[in-house]
Formats: C-alpha cells, sequence, structure tokens
C-alpha cells in the first residue's frame, strides 16, 4: 500500500466529502464529525457512483409509529437504487442472505507516527435490532496528516 495525500483537512468540514481518484480509483473520503473515512466510489451492487449519494440517519421503529432517528449523516445512500451503506464501516443494511465483498480496515490519526486504530469492523455498540447485510463497500485507510488528509490505498 502506498500513502496518498488527498486534501488539506479544511477542505472537507464535519458532514462534507470529497471525491478523489487515487491509483486510477474514485474514492470518497467523508468527515464525520472531525473523523475521516475513505469509501470506494463504487456500488457494490451495480457498481454505481456511491460516494454521490445522499447521506442519512438510521431510522428504526420497534413498534408502528415508533420511530426513533440516530446516527445522523452516517449512512450512505446509493444514488442508483438507494441501497444504503455505513461510512464507518462500508456496512450495508440491506439483503443479509446474499453475498459478500471485500472490505478494509480504516484507521484515523493524528498525524503522530502512531496513529490509533479508530474504527473497528463493525459499530462499537452493535445494535441487536440490526442484522448486517453481506455487502460491504471497501474502505480506505484515512488519516489526517497535520493540515492534510493521507488514505493509504
Ligand atoms: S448500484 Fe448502488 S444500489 Fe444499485
Amino acid at each position: 500500500m502506498a500513502r496518498h495525500i488527498v486534501a488539506a483537512v479544511h477542505e472537507i468540514p464535519p458532514g462534507g466529502r470529497k471525491i478523489v481518484t487515487v491509483a486510477g480509483l474514485s474514492i470518497g473520503v467523508f468527515n464525520l464529525g472531525g473523523e475521516f473515512f475513505a469509501l470506494r466510489n463504487r456500488c457494490p451492487h451495480q457498481g454505481g457512483p456511491l460516494c454521490e449519494g445522499k447521506t442519512w440517519g438510521a431510522l428504526q421503529a420497534q413498534v408502528p409509529g415508533q420511530v426513533e432517528f440516530s446516527r445522523a449523516g452516517e449512512i450512505l445512500t446509493c444514488p442508483w437504487h438507494a441501497w444504503e451503506f455505513d461510512i464507518r464501516t462500508g456496512q450495508s443494511w440491506c439483503d443479509p442472505a446474499r453475498l459478500r465483498v471485500r472490505r478494509y480496515a480504516v484507521s484515523v490519526g493524528t498525524g503522530d507516527a502512531g496513529a490509533q486504530p479508530a474504527v473497528p469492523d463493525q459499530p462499537a455498540v452493535p445494535d441487536p435490532t440490526r442484522v448486517p447485510g453481506p455487502y460491504v463497500v471497501e474502505t480506505y485507510p484515512a488519516e489526517a496528516e497535520g493540515q492534510f488528509i493521507v488514505i493509504e490505498v
């Protein structure tokens, strides 16, 4: 893997994104509350430009009419057929009985030599009411290094 500077930190404010081309791959870099995440801009369903999609939160209802909203801005919806992916992990949240795709661990650092892994493969607190789907978009290590965001591809 090689390290690539893809943006100055100020270019991607919290809630923002930038789509870059690295090593011939289109990759979306997202800022979720000061943490950076990088996802391949290719939907594992039919190849749509996933990282151009809208971001949402999660809606859940244990009973009709009692809807709870959480994780604002952390769920990415593919613009082609609206499949949803968790920006933090690349995990899909639909069709849990079908195929799996390759995924990568993501780490975020401050530019120190020993950047800490910040993002596990699964959310820190798994939601027992949700079943992870088999689809996971490819993600890449991303970190803020000084004034720049660096991803490893
Ligand atoms: S190509 Fe993304 S949902 Fe179909």
